[in-house]
């Protein structure tokens, strides 16, 4: 049971590796960065604090979070050359695929900082990833508004230059609001690391070939994409738009949904492992009013989303199955708040989830133990025979 698969008499219990970053309890809807609990550090840690954190291991003081911040706004920058990648895809691209292959693309830029096992290379792509992935997005929404792009503003700080290269304009001075980056802030934390999900999995895989940290990066926002995993916040919203649109009638919809009718799901309910409130889910509920007051949202869709997990909840048919709001459930309603389009739902969470995804390669580079191994499989084809030449079949 050294992290790869653990046998458990009775059924299999597959450990796919072991990890000091994150805990999960799925029964108790716990959830704890490097033992820190998630509700102590969501709102009082910043993004750049817990992705220290996650990285090294522990809490920065005020001067190593000071230098990782100084050295993180040194590296914003994309090479001019990088820009010109975007100009390749159509006005329509949806931003992930956008965001994917500029990632990729980071390490034919670099490649004197590829090396795996060089603790100096692997420190500085960490760096240029933290630093360049949230000029990416920004540039990929950018590009599908058919607006010019802004250079960072290196005197602003992570998610507060990712704002202002998001919404602003070179024509006119933008004021990043406070509240609403504080609030985005604290949405990255949530989504900063969790375990062994899809992505992080992905990544974990791609480089435990000794891939390069942007390639396996590149991987993991690949996988996030699906709308079982990261693209089910753009999905929720779309979800509560059509229930919406057929007149807020959500007792039909839920019928629809344990009907089982294809393609019909209640996105943002269920987990793989959290089989209690998703602890994310929680804070993020609550922030949901007041960032709506402040920002204006569109409170009919809170209002019946709320609705809709107040039904869900009481039905046994969810209660049976364990099913309840997680992290995307109510996170697409303060994003659409922010003024992002639906299809930057999911670039955000790979935004959030970014250092985690970082931290959680490093440590399977450093420590072979926390590989995932190559899986293995149950064979259930045809059993062995002869060939029979094309002339007689
Ligand atoms: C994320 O792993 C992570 O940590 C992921 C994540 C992270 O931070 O990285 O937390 C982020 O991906 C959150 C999940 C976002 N996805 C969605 O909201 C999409 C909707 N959710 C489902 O697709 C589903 O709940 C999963 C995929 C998330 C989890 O599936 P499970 O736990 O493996 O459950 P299952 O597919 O085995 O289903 C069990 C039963 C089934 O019914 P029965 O066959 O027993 O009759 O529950 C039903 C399912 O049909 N079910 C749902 C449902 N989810 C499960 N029914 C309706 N709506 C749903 N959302």
């Amino acid at each position: 049971t050294t992290g790869r698969v653990a046998l458990d008499i009775g059924f299999v219990n597959t450990a796919a590796c072991t990890s000091a970053i994150t805990y999960i309890d799925g029964d108790a809807g716990i959830l704890r960065y490097r033992g820190y609990p998630i509700d102590q550090l969501a709102g009082k840690a910043s993004f750049v604090e817990v992705s220290y954190l996650l990285i090294y291991g522990e809490l920065p003081t005020a001067d190593q979070l000071a230098e990782f911040d100084s050295r993180l706004r040194r590296h914003t920058l994309l090479h001019e050359d990088l820009k010109q990648f975007f100009r390749g895809f159509p006005r329509d691209a949806h931003p992930m695929p956008v965001l994917s292959s500029a990632v990729s693309a980071l390490s034919t830029f670099y490649q004197d900082s590829l090396d795996p096992f060089d603790e100096r290379q692997v420190e500085i792509s960490t760096l240029r990833l933290l630093a360049k992935l949230p000029t990416i997005a920004a540039y990929a929404y950018k590009k599908s508004v058919g607006q010019p792009f802004l250079y960072p503003d290196n005197s602003l700080g992570l998610t507060e230059n990712f704002l202002r290269m998001t919404f602003g304009f070179p024509a006119e001075p933008y004021e990043v609001d406070p509240d609403l980056a504080a609030a985005l802030d604290m949405l990255f934390v949530l989504h900063a690391d969790h375990e062994q999900n899809c992505s992080t999995s992905t990544v974990r895989l791609v480089g435990s070939s000794q891939a390069n940290l942007f390639a396996s990066i590149s991987a993991g926002i690949n996988a996030l994409f699906g709308p079982l995993h990261g693209g089910a916040n753009q999905s929720v919203l779309e979800m509560l738009e059509s229930i919406q649109r057929e007149g807020g009638d959500i007792p039909s919809f839920v019928k629809r949904v344990k009907n089982k009718e294809p393609g019909v799901k209640l996105m943002g309910f269920g987990h793989r492992v959290y089989k209690n409130y998703d602890p994310r889910a929680a804070i993020v509920k609550q922030t949901a009013d007041t960032v709506l007051d402040k920002l204006g949202g569109d409170n009919e869709l809170l209002d019946l989303a709320r609705q809709l997990e107040e039904i869900a909840l009481s039905d046994d048919y969810f209660v049976e199955r364990k099913l309840y709001p997680n992290v995307d459930f109510y996170t697409g309603l303060i994003y659409r708040a922010m003024g992002f389009p639906t299809r930057m739902f999911t670039v955000l969470f790979a935004l959030g989830r970014l250092p985690g995804w970082i931290a959680q390669w490093r440590e399977m580079i450093n420590d072979p133990a926390t590989k995932i191994g190559r899986p293995r499989q149950v064979y259930t084809g045809a059993t062995e025979r002869s060939f029979v030449p094309l002339s007689e079949r």
